[in-house]
């Protein structure tokens, strides 16, 4: 959800309410997916670089994710039979209040099945696979029993598919440390808009974008034997 420093900078806001419309535009991309029928949806919130900006931002950021996703819309969402997930790591800098309130969503919401929302908060794809890493380890597993069903199964969500589709806002070309196991196929469609300007018709347009796409995983996409990996 990339952008809402520069929204707000262009409206002659400060950079924190691009981030409070940033809400909107995520609940509205929300309602769009679940018209599409689109059964996951992961949004990057807040990585584990953020913190690095500043005090102010920071706990604008938590507070605009605590307060309004996890309050305000937390109902709607599940009144719209949407299961709210959180993936990221939970360590000391994220206070335990917020902490408490993901729990509630996501235990509110958890039998939900139209759709399944992850908000990706104090995640880092790096971070992920150093954690999966950790928990293999300490399960015992010998090396030569370690495949990448076994790396799969020690992420955050292994019970969500790899993502489909990846979309990034506001010109930007880059993954930024997201999902960087899960994407290893996943289709990328970037767009120039801003992401509090994003509503569900531009997630029409990516998904429409998608579909245009060849799909070939490495594959000629014509019927093979080959050598099985
Ligand atoms: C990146 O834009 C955006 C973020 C770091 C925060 C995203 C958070 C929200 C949209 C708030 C709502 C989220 C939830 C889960 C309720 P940027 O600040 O890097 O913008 P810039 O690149 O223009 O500076």
């Amino acid at each position: 959800m990339d952008g809402n420093g520069r929204w707000a900078t262009k409206q002659g806001l400060p950079r924190t309410e691009g981030h409070r419309a940033g809400e909107e535009a995520l609940f509205d991309a929300a309602c769009g997916a679940l018209e599409l029928g689109i059964e996951y949806f992961t949004v990057y919130a807040f990585s584990t670089e953020n913190w690095r900006r500043p005090h102010e931002e920071v706990r604008f950021l938590i507070n605009v994710i605590a307060a309004q996703l996890l309050a305000r819309r937390r109902d709607e969402l599940h009144r719209m039979g949407v299961r709210i997930r959180f993936i990221g790591r939970r360590d000391w800098r994220v206070p335990r209040w917020v902490v408490k309130r993901m729990d509630e969503a996501a235990g509110l919401t958890a039998r939900n099945k139209a759709l399944t929302l992850t908000v990706a908060f104090n995640y880092g794809g790096r971070a992920e696979i150093v954690d999966a890493v950790r928990s293999i380890v300490a399960s015992g597993v010998a090396a030569s029993k370690i495949d990448e069903r076994t790396i799969h199964r020690h992420l955050y969500s292994p019970d969500v598919p790899d993502p489909d589709l990846v979309i990034r806002t506001s010109g930007e070309y880059r993954v930024s440390n997201f999902l960087l196991w899960e994407l290893a196929y996943s289709e990328l469609v970037f767009t120039d808009v801003l992401w509090p300007d994003f509503r569900r018709h531009h997630l029409l347009e990516a998904v429409r974008e998608f579909q245009a796409r060849d799909r070939r995983y490495g594959t000629t996409g014509q019927r093979e034997e080959g050598i099985p990996s």
